[in-house]
């Protein structure tokens, strides 16, 4: 995949396989300047006359909600279309229509498709940048450049980390877009713990090996608990296999107060949210976890960033 290598503006980002190092750099001292800005309570206007179409054909409610935000704190404006059954797509429109109707709109397209490849599909067709906001189950870029920030901040390093992705591996698109871009840094060790129904697919496992990263396959997260610096939970894509074979896997791994309190000092606890019981709620207090909070709010100033550098030479 071509990679973006500083050439930002007018941008697709489909993928986290688009970004090097340098590329990362960028977005996160956008994206941290942007929170000391934000936090400072200053009015920021960097996007004034810019809009953003968040078109979402899946339920979301934090990366739509996030997406807007950030639009609207750089002082552009947002057409937010949410569920299928409001729109024309219930009378039968295809994809492309839709896009280029709302090209007509606006500056750059949010999407978020139940469809494996409808990002690209879109950018095959689209005048305006698109932004995947998640493709079926393949990737999530935006949430894979956010856990890396958080990851980045809360241990102070990139390199030299051993993570351990927990859950549904094949189905979660937000545990590829992250494994991808580890693979640029040195020393990663990953653990991938998920439902023997649902591994990790092997076009991401062949990635890692070719970087010469470490993985290992553990049937228990307890069996490497006091090892990780990360622990990266993730729910049961439920609605993406046969209501049987979710039942198979629903409640199979679940982070615990008493597993939690077994981590590295400095270690941390992720979550892509929504839960659904992967961590029990007592974990929200343990000074590791960062799901409701860091990361959370890690994806409003990584979206304001990726906004910016898009849309302005
Ligand atoms: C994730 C997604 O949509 O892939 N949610 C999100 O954007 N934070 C994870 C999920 O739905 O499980």
């Amino acid at each position: 995949m071509k990679k973006i290598n500083g050439r930002f503006y007018k941008q697709n980002i489909l993928s986290t396989e688009q970004f090097t190092k340098s590329d990362i750099d960028t977005v996160f001292k956008l994206a941290i300047n942007y929170r000391k800005k934000v936090e400072s309570g200053k009015a920021i206007t960097d996007l004034k006359g810019k809009i953003l179409t968040a078109l979402f054909y899946e339920p979301s409610s934090r990366t739509f909600g996030s997406f807007i935000a950030a639009m609207q704190r750089l002082g552009g404006g947002v057409i937010p279309i949410q569920g299928i059954t409001f729109s024309s797509v219930s009378k039968g429109e295809t994809l492309e229509d839709t896009i280029r109707v709302f090209a007509n709109y606006s500056d750059v397209i949010a999407m978020r498709h139940n469809e494996t490849g409808a990002a690209q599909k879109a950018a095959d067709v689209s005048p305006v940048p698109i932004l995947n906001a998640g493709d079926g189950v393949g990737e999530h870029p935006t949430q894979g450049l956010l856990d890396l920030l958080t990851i980045k901040e809360r241990l102070g390093r990139l390199d030299k980390i051993h993570i351990a992705m927990v859950g549904d591996l094949k189905y979660g698109r937000t545990v590829h877009s992250l494994t991808k871009l580890l693979l640029l840094f040195q020393n990663i060790t990953f653990t991938f713990i998920s439902p023997p129904l649902s591994p990790m697919p092997d076009e991401i496992l062949k990635m890692v090996r070719k970087v010469g990263a470490k993985i290992q396959k553990k049937s228990a997260i307890v069996d490497i608990i006091k090892d990780i610096d990360v622990i990266y939970m993730t729910r049961i894509q439920k609605e993406r296999m046969d209501p049987k074979i979710y039942k198979k896997m629903k409640n199979m791994f679940i982070l615990d107060a008493k597993l939690a309190n077994k981590m590295k000092k400095n270690s941390i606890i992720l979550h892509p949210l929504p839960r659904i019981g992967e961590i029990t709620t007592e974990v929200d207090k343990n000074p590791r976890s960062v799901y409701l909070t860091h990361q959370m709010r890690s994806g409003m100033f990584v979206r304001m960033a990726l906004l910016k550098l898009i849309l302005t030479k």
